[in-house]
């Protein structure tokens, strides 16, 4: 019942435009708003006081006292399910030792309707809508009384409200006269500022050529032309690959239009427009197996019965449904309830929100993960952290103090990272890790991780590269991940030489390395093999005797010296034209990719000072993404962000800072975003869009993460595992390659319930997403319209379309 009222009162549209209202108040506001969205005209000193002891403060507010008593997780991930490795020899595998091998029968519990739990959250949400009306609310226009009475204007009186009365005198006075410097100041395809409607036909084909960056899907393209001609001869070295077979897979994925052409047809389906030209929407949720858990482009069922080459763990690349993609929203766990907030999570998660027991009762024995009544918790322990996950850290850093957590050693992936505890302990450090592992039917590891709040993405080191750009990491850790490194030529540890920064290490931390049998023997052999034949230097092998475990740490060259000292060319230097940074859909090539001799081969300044550092390798002849010298650009961008979060985000929008921890910055640009959270218990995934300028490099630089993504596709990410999207001139886009209509599903599918979506876009753009939003009983609770740009921030809720429907 609660929900039918619900319903109806979401089902009350507001007109998209606002317009002014007098008063005081509101008048203050507005200027605020100006200032928040017009550009950053004045760079200096506020930008810079950003990197300050809050920066050290990432991730620490984990309860140090809980720190002996470290939890600790097995880093061996396995696929699952043994048979799809049929065939496949046993050293073949990402996963565990074959005694570690999870047992086939992951409990995947059932999704039961997803009413039940709706009905649980009927009561919170309530009182939701009860304060907000306390409050006199005027800014929701969801609000029932306020959206009877006039189809008018409130500007998000409330909500705005928040900045202190002093700040908003300050801005006052700055307000009055950044609008008219502003002009001035940037160029006319600057579209940061976003002011009038002539900005807002600035589109990514305009930006492509304004600034001097390629944009991702172009590098791609061209390394996949590349790859595809070069295929014949490759061939026969290119060893067991099919590669004719997924050099066609490929194309199809590179060719968009139809596929999200026909996915359009499908919204369209659903949607219907009445007189007033205001679309409904009908949603039903999806009611296939595993639903809840649907991760579109990793659940291809029709990928997986048909096509049996699995050998390079194809079957766990992605393969998006190119037709008949779903448009049902994806259903609640039974009982799934509100995260629990970081850093506790960080140890207990519901048991109902990932509802996965498999790890935890075929590991019973061990400590990595445990059932405890309505709980998962991650004790410590397990076969890498005998002594749990801070003393291995300690350990590392103890054997190679070069390592430096935290000042030398900032950005890091983990590579078939479990539960992820070693990145979860690593922000204690101040160092951000991407975990990934494999996306497996049951298990859910990188799910786990995500419910944790802990940075993880579903991947596999296959026969494409990984998404990230050349030269980035500081660190690539492997403990127990059994990646066949020493198979195809030593093609995967190939794949970590591209992403590895010149100088960066590569951290190894498996049985081949401090055990004895015939087959750790076998591997070692041939793993340093392919080492040397790389010019890693072996800096450091070592084994723990508390724990029995050890390590060897490599480092890769600084320069190409070594590379022409080698006796034998094998593995060969890739061919000139061969991109290092192109990863979209781009099959690994056997090769060694040389060292840039420009700056950017150079390490970046220490932690926290690299994160406000232009790096040195912007050169002021680059054109940056808004029209200005790269440098200018960068700075100019992030004291625009800086402004806007502490401004707006943070105070403004009536966000409950204490339930997020997982965001994602859907088009980073130069991670302005990113940066000025970093004084907030956060991360934040900086997506790289495919047809953005490439500043994914510039991101890794400041000691950010990111990936390259394609938003006509799904994300590689589980449903319900972001509590806040940042789409920043996205969906406009977006709106004009495919289909904005899938991308708000997607959107929906990614956030948590009670998560936030934070647009700024073009109005007409965000009056189909306010349209959207609001049928999916999301609460529009900002709406701020400004010189043709808008700002829409609204919450996720419980809500799910009954599972009969
Ligand atoms: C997968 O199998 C389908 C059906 O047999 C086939 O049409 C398709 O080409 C295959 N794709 C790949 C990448 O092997
Ligand atoms: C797997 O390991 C065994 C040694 O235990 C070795 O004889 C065999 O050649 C390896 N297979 C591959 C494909 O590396
Ligand atoms: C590994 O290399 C060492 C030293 O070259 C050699 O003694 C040993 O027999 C090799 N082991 C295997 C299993 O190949």
């Amino acid at each position: 019942m609660a929900f039918s009222n619900k319903h109806g009162r979401q089902e009350r549209r507001m007109p998209a435009c606002y317009v002014m209202v007098t008063g005081a108040v509101f008048l203050a506001f507005f200027l605020v708003a100006v200032w928040v969205f017009s550009a950053p005209s004045e760079v200096p000193e506020e930008g810079v006081s950003l990197v300050s002891d809050d920066v050290k403060n990432e991730g620490r507010n984990s309860d140090g006292s809980s720190e002996t008593q470290v939890s600790g997780d097995d880093l061996q991930v396995t696929t699952g399910d043994s048979e799809d490795n049929t065939g496949d020899n046993s050293n073949d595998t990402q996963g565990g030792d074959e005694e570690d091998r999870l047992s086939e029968n992951g409990n995947q519990q059932d999704t039961e309707s997803s009413s039940s739990s709706s009905l649980d959250r009927s009561e919170t949400e309530e009182e939701d809508t009860e304060k907000k009306t306390d409050q006199g609310d005027t800014t929701t226009d969801e609000d029932s009384s306020a959206a009877e009475s006039e189809p008018v204007e409130k500007k998000s009186g409330e909500e705005t409200e928040e900045p202190t009365e002093e700040d908003e005198k300050a801005e006052e006075e700055k307000v009055g006269e950044k609008p008219e410097e502003k002009k001035e100041s940037l160029s006319t395809d600057d579209d940061l500022p976003v002011v009038g409607a002539e900005q807002a036909d600035l589109t990514t084909e305009n930006k492509e050529g304004a600034s001097s960056w390629d944009t991702q899907a172009k590098e791609s393209k061209t390394e996949k032309d590349l790859t595809d001609s070069s295929d014949k001869e490759a061939e026969d070295e290119a060893t067991s690959f099919a590669a004719e077979e997924k050099t066609g897979e490929d194309e199809e994925q590179q060719e968009e239009p139809s596929s999200a052409a026909a996915v359009k047809e499908e919204v369209d389906e659903i949607k219907t427009e009445n007189e007033a030209g205001v679309h409904s929407y009908e949603w039903k949720a999806c009611a296939f197996e595993g639903a809840q858990d649907y991760i579109p482009c990793l659940d291809n069922g029709d990928y997986l019965a048909h096509n049996a080459t699995r050998k390079h763990f194809e079957h766990r690349e992605r393969h998006c449904p190119d037709k008949d993609a779903p448009t049902c929203l994806v259903p609640l766990p039974a009982g799934y309830k509100p995260h629990i907030p970081w850093p506790t999570s960080r140890d207990e998660i519901w048991y109902d929100n990932v509802p996965h027991d498999g790890l935890a009762s075929y590991k019973a024995d061990q400590n990595w993960v445990k059932k405890k009544s309505d709980k998962l918790t991650f004790p410590g322990g397990g076969t890498q952290f005998k002594n749990g996950v801070e003393h291995y850290i300690d350990y590392l850093e103890k054997i190679l103090p070069e390592i430096s957590w935290g000042k030398h050693t900032r950005v890091l992936l983990d590579v078939g990272c479990g539960m992820a505890s070693f990145g979860g302990y690593l922000f204690n450090r101040d160092v951000i890790a991407m975990s990934f592992a494999p996306k497996d039917e049951h298990e859910a590891q990188v799910q786990m991780a995500l419910e944790r709040g802990i940075p993880a993405i579903s991947s596999v080191m296959g026969t494409q590269r990984l998404v990230y750009p050349s030269n980035v990491f500081d660190v690539v850790h492997c403990a127990r991940c059994r990646v066949p490194w020493h198979l195809d030529g030593g093609l995967l540890l190939l794949e970590l030489n591209r992403i590895l920064r010149p100088g960066g290490l590569f951290v190894w931390s498996a049985t081949p390395v401090y055990q004895d049998t015939e087959e750790d023997q076998y591997l070692w052999n041939a793993t340093i093999a392919v080492t040397e034949s790389m010019s890693w230097k072996m800096l450091v092998k070592d084994t723990d005797y508390s724990t029995s475990i050890g390590a060897a740490i490599f480092q890769k060259p600084k320069d190409n010296e070594l590379y022409e000292s080698r006796e034998e060319e094998s593995p060969p230097i890739c061919l000139e034209d061969d991109n290092p940074d192109a990863a979209w859909y781009v099959k690994m090539t056997p090769c060694i990719h040389r060292i840039p001799t420009t700056a950017h081969s150079e390490w970046p300044a220490e932690w926290p000072l690299r994160l406000n550092s232009t790096p040195a390798w912007l050169s002021k002849s680059d054109k940056g993404l808004y029209g200005n010298t790269a440098p200018d650009d960068f700075e100019v961008d992030a004291a625009h962000w800086e402004n806007v979060v502490q401004k707006s985000y943070l105070t403004g929008l009536d966000i409950d800072w204490n339930n997020i921890r997982n965001i994602m910055d859907m088009k980073a640009d130069y991670g302005g975003f990113a940066a000025a959270l970093i004084s907030q218990p956060v991360w934040v995934m900086n997506i790289m869009p495919t047809s953005e300028p490439d500043t994914l490099p510039i991101i890794f630089d400041r000691g950010l993460i990111g990936m390259y993504h394609d938003w006509c596709e799904p994300h590689s990410t589980y449903p319900r595992s972001y509590d806040l999207l940042h789409a920043n001139h996205l969906l406009s886009s977006i709106d004009k390659k495919c289909s904005l209509e899938n991308l708000v599903l997607e959107m929906d599918r990614i956030l948590r319930p009670d998560g936030w979506a934070i647009f700024r876009d073009e109005v007409e753009v965000l009056k189909k997403v306010q349209e959207m939003v609001t049928s999916l009983h999301w609460d529009v609770r900002v709406m701020y319209t400004m010189k043709g740009e808008e700002l829409l921030a609204a919450q996720k809720r419980f809500w799910r379309p009954d599972a009969s429907a």
